[in-house]
């Protein structure tokens, strides 16, 4: 009778052991991550309060409730959460999403596709949603105060055009033209107005940046001008 018994419990202490190796693997090889999600945490204590249960070990777990909305305009408080907690870990792309050049970013277990990305455009994706994600700088301001994540600024193309273009239609769709900022905001100094000046109209990326220091444009010129900008170096 204690034979079975006796064998039962060494298999059970192998499977323990040899879960545990595997996920100490995993939690080491942040290179070449697993898509399981209690490499390194339990999931469910880390979700929401009140949040309904979520069974499964990977991204696709979450998809049939939050389907991807990816490229949308507005709030999205479930990727910009995802997104800035592990942004700020360090975690790697891979542990929710695949890539295939020149075909496919797209998330594990989910059919469509997030943009078609080549090498190089995938590098400057990663270091966008980095600093988006932990950064002073505007896209990461208008991430953790207002929950935007990229489709609000870039729609779906990800890598903006040579004179940001999409981008700047964004701006202007959400806070207006120069001329209509410069009428609500309470500005400074009237006589100095960014957004009413000699220049015209210009483009919002003249001098608002999303992912570095954002410069005022003027002071190129007006070296004498006292003008600060959010999500600039001061
Ligand atoms: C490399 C380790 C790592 C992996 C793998 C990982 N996470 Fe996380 N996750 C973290 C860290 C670190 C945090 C931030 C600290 C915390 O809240 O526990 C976090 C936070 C979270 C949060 C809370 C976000 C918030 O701000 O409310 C959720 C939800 C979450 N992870 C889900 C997942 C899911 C789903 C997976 C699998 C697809 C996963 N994590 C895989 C490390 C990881
Ligand atoms: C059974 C449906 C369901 C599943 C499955 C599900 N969720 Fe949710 N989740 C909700 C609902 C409902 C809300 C609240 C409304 C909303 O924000 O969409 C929510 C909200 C959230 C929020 C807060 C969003 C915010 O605006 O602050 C996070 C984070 C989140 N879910 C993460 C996850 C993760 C990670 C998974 C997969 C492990 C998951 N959810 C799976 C239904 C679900
Ligand atoms: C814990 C899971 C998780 C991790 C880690 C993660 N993502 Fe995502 N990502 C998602 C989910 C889920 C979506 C779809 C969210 C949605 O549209 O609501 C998404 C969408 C995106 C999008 C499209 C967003 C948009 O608004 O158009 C980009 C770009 C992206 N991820 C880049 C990255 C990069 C780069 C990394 C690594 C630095 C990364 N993600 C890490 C889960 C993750
Ligand atoms: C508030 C609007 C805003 C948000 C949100 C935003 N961006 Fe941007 N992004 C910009 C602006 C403006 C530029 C052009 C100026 C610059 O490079 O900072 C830009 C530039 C980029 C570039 C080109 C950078 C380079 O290599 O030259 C990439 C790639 C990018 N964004 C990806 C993303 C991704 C991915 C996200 C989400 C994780 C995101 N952006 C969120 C506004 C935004
Ligand atoms: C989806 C709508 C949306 C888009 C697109 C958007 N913003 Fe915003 N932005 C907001 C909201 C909401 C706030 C917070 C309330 C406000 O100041 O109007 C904000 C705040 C700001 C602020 C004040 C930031 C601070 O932290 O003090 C600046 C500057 C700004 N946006 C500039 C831009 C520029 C430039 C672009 C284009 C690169 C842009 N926004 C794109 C919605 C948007
Ligand atoms: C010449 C440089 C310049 C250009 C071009 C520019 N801005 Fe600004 N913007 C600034 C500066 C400087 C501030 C800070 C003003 C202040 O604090 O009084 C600012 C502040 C803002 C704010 C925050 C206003 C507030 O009351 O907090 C918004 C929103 C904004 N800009 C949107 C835009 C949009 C949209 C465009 C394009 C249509 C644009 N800006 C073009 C320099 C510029
Ligand atoms: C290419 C250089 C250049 C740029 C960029 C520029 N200006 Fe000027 N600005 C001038 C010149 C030249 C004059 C006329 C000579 C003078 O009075 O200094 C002038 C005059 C002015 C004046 C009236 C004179 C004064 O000093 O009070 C104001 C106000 C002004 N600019 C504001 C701005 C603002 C705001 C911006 C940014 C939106 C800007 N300028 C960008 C070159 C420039």
């Amino acid at each position: 009778m204690s034979h079975p018994r006796h064998v039962g419990r060494l298999a059970l202490l192998a499977l323990a052991a040899g879960l545990l190796l595997s996920s100490c693997t995993l939690a080491q090889q942040s290179q070449s991550p697993a898509a399981a999600c209690s490499s390194c945490h339990v999931v469910a204590s880390t979700l929401p309060q009140g949040h309904p249960p979520a069974p499964g070990d990977s991204i696709a777990a979450c998809a049939t409730c939050h389907p991807p909305k990816a490229g949308e305009v507005g709030p999205n408080g479930y990727s910009v959460r995802l997104h800035r907690a592990h942004v700020k870990a360090g975690a790697d792309c891979a542990i929710c999403h695949v890539w295939k050049a020149n075909e496919r970013f797209g998330l594990i277990g989910g059919q469509g596709s997030l943009g078609t990305l080549d090498a190089e455009d995938l590098g400057r994706v990663k270091k966008a949603t980095d600093t988006w994600g932990r950064s002073p700088y505007l896209a990461a301001r208008h991430g953790e105060k207002h929950t935007l994540a990229c489709g609000s600024c870039h729609l779906k193309q990800l890598i903006p055009d040579d004179n940001e273009a999409l981008v700047n239609r964004q701006c202007v769709a959400c806070h207006g033209t120069g001329a209509q900022v410069a009428a609500k905001a309470k500005s400074k100094n009237p006589h100095i107005d960014p957004h009413k000046s000699h220049l015209g109209e210009i483009a919002c990326t003249a001098c608002h940046q999303g992912h570095q220091a954002s410069k005022v444009y003027c002071l190129g010129c007006h070296t004498n001008f006292v003008m600060t900008i959010p999500g600039g170096d001061r």
